[in-house]
């Protein structure tokens, strides 16, 4: 039991910024802190962290609490463990008396995990730093490399004796239990029931999950037989999932989040050196190639990583292709690359800190176009050779989810490839229809089916200017005050239907937009509608029958509704394709939907349909909202009502905005 002295100090340190923020990218909007929560996927933020009241909340799905609810809720503790780990944070004692291994082993099994590596930890850097062995052997190799011992201690490194079973022996003698030093793979029975260590005779570097508990470790061996493995890593377990989990990111997170930037180096000994250079926001990848968890892990804390990379030039060629899936999770990409035979750690020692950190900061390039340079170096002046390099470029930057800042490098690259704007653009538009197409044809199932319904985050794929809520709206002066509630029912059918008419009229035109990927209109406005629940029976049916049509690879026609077997859908099919004013004149001069000659200006037409519905919908929001804060009693959940109220009010008049601008009068 902890007692409530202890709790009430944790509660009183741990801040709860602090707290979420080592799990959570938070930014600043007007009084509050934003992130993208952690416990539902989203890539627009709705997770709010109050620093005056020490609450955090999601109006996404919903989850909210204090720093211990946090807590409990992300790393899956129960509430004991929870204040252990907040008083660990901050270095509270917490007065109870270490657990004994019998303790341990009424806990559950993973945690016993976490006790066992944490033992064995302990074990290697005792060994490392008290015994003869450890001192003469590996204390000794590391201050041969240069490693100061205050970066040795920080990254807990330690020794593992040459002896077959000296870890099992300690640890059991200790009450450890075999079963756990086998699953943790710190222990091996071999086929005759012998039980041995892993790791001896090396140099050992514990793994650290991001919260700071150790779930693995690598050792390398210090002799040069070229027949013993240079490492040897600490298998999967229930605590050690490789692909999500970069080496250092635990004594890395805090600087990488106040520096925006992420160093990413190949191994142990990277990490280390850039560290000791003064460098702490470096992590490793440590041998394994880079994954996509680990590249989400990262942009938990920055949107932009920096590449480290050995001198090799073969190799560097080899991983160019790997950073496209950094691209594709919009994240920033840099590389710095080193002189011919250097890694980021033998640089480190040659040059120096102070000359390493200079080279870093002067040698930082865009990941675009040192490929590009890289790719021209390697071609020379084969024209064949230099033609696949603009497939090769173009391919890296169609990944880029942000079309606009794809176009700027579609602009750097023209230059440096010497090759027109208009060449580069040409064939990025042809890559990304290709892929249109591809998803479209190969009968997948489009993400416009997984998108979440009525959450207005991916409000389009189309305009690229109103994307996501814009940065005013976290100002707390946007409230509910001056909305004029009105009758929305008829006008929204009005509004469901024209979307209908516009589908079995233009859905099968296959259009080229300006900023917008070329495309059939059908699944463009599907796309730009998915997240929109369509409330006239009818409407819906029809929009639900064409969903699943594009989800199986086909493009209904409006004929396809005109003879419909169902008698309402056939009727209201050709209404809406009989004439263009089969719909009320009174709601169409009001909004002036239809230009003269919409065909003329499809893309007016097709954009104001779709926004305005959208525009519909958002309002009936704010108007259910607006009900709630009015019955709500309770003042801090009408805060978060209000905030709610704001920030949807916001989307409302970004979609005015775009409509403003798209709709020609
Ligand atoms: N690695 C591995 N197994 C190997 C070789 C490498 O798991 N046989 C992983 C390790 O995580 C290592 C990383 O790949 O840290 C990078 O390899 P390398 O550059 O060879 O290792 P360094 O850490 O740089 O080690 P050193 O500088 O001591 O040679
Ligand atoms: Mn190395």
């Amino acid at each position: 039991m902890i007692n409530r002295e202890t709790i009430d100090k944790i509660m009183d340190t741990a801040r709860i910024e602090e707290v979420v923020g080592d799990f959570v990218h938070l930014k600043k909007r007007g009084t509050s802190l934003i992130g993208n929560c952690p416990f539902h996927g989203e890539k627009t933020p709705s997770f709010h962290v109050s620093v005056t009241k020490g609450i955090y909340k999601c109006f996404g799905c919903g989850k909210g609490g204090d720093s211990v609810r946090f807590i409990m809720d992300h790393e899956k503790y129960s509430y004991p463990e929870a204040l252990k780990f907040l008083a660990n944070k901050y270095n509270i004692e917490v007065a109870e008396t270490e657990l004994s291994p019998e303790a341990a082993e009424a806990q559950s099994a993973k945690e016993s995990l976490y006790i066992v590596s944490q033992y064995a930890s302990a074990f290697f850097v005792k060994q490392l730093w008290d015994t003869e062995e450890g001192r003469g052997i590996g204390l000794s190799y590391f201050k041969e490399r240069g490693f100061r011992e205050d970066i040795l201690k920080k990254f807990e490194v330690g020794y593992s004796p040459d002896v077959w079973d000296a870890l099992t022996q300690s640890a059991t003698n200790a009450g450890h239990k075999l079963e756990f030093l086998e699953s943790t793979g710190l222990s091996i029975k071999n086929d005759s029931g012998k039980i041995y260590d892993r790791f001896r005779g090396r140099v050992m570097f514990p793994i650290h999950n991001f919260t700071g508990r150790i779930i693995g470790f690598g050792g390398r061996t210090l002799k040069t037989d070229k027949n013993v493995p240079k490492y040897v890593n600490s298998p999967e377990s229930e605590i050690y999932h490789k692909s999500n989990v970069l080496y250092g990111l635990f004594h890395a997170k805090k600087a990488i989040r106040d520096l925006d930037n992420c160093y990413l180096a190949e191994g142990y000994a990277d990490v280390l050196s850039v560290h000791q250079a003064g460098i702490e926001n470096v992590v490793a990848s440590s041998g394994t190639s880079l994954t996509v968890e680990q590249i989400k892990l990262i942009g938990r804390f920055t949107q932009n990583i920096t590449i480290l990379f050995d001198g090799d030039a073969a190799g560097i060629k080899a991983s160019l292709r790997g950073l496209d899936m950094i691209l594709e999770e919009g994240l920033n990409v840099k590389i710095v690359s080193f002189p011919d035979g250097h890694d980021p750690d033998s640089y480190m020692h040659h040059v120096g800190a102070g000359a390493f950190k200079t080279y870093l900061e002067q040698n930082r390039k865009d990941f675009i176009l040192y490929k590009a340079n890289v790719l021209l170096k390697d071609a020379g002046n084969d024209p064949i050779k230099r033609a696949g390099i603009i497939r090769d470029i173009v391919e890296s930057i169609a990944k880029i989810p942000d079309q606009i800042k794809a176009s700027v490098f579609i602009r750097e690259c023209s230059s440096l490839l010497e090759i027109s704007e208009q060449v580069l653009s040409g064939e990025l538009t042809k890559m990304r229809s290709a892929k249109l197409k591809k998803s479209f044809d190969g009968n997948q199932r489009s993400n416009q089916s997984a998108a979440p319904k009525q959450s207005f985050s991916s409000f389009s794929s189309g305009p690229p200017e109103p994307l996501g809520p814009p940065d005013d709206l976290w100002d707390d002066s946007v409230g509910p005050m001056g909305y004029e509630p009105q009758e929305p029912a008829k006008e929204e059918e009005y509004q469901e239907k024209e979307i209908v008419r516009l589908l079995l009229a233009y859905g099968h035109e296959f259009v080229n937009w300006d900023k917008i990927d070329d495309m059939y209109i059908g699944p463009f406005i599907m796309q730009n509608l998915a997240d929109v629940e369509f409330d006239d029976p009818l409407c819906k049916k029809i929009i639900d029958y064409y969903k699943s049509e594009i989800d199986n690879g086909r493009l209904p026609t409006a004929n396809h509704f005109i003879t419909h077997k169902e008698r309402e859908i056939a009727d209201l099919a050709i209404t809406l394709s009989s004439s263009e004013h089969a719909l009320s004149e009174n709601w169409l001069n009001k909004h002036l939907i239809y230009v003269k000659d919409e065909s003329m200006n499809l893309k007016a037409t097709i954009l104001g349909g779709i926004f305005h519905l959208k525009k519909r919908k958002v309002e009936n929001i704010l108007m259910s909202l607006l009900k709630e804060i009015k019955e709500e009693k309770d003042a801090d959940n009408q805060m978060i009502l209000m905030q709610r109220y704001g920030v949807i009010k916001g989307v409302e008049r970004e979609i005015s905005k775009f409509l403003g601008s798209v709709i020609v009068k």
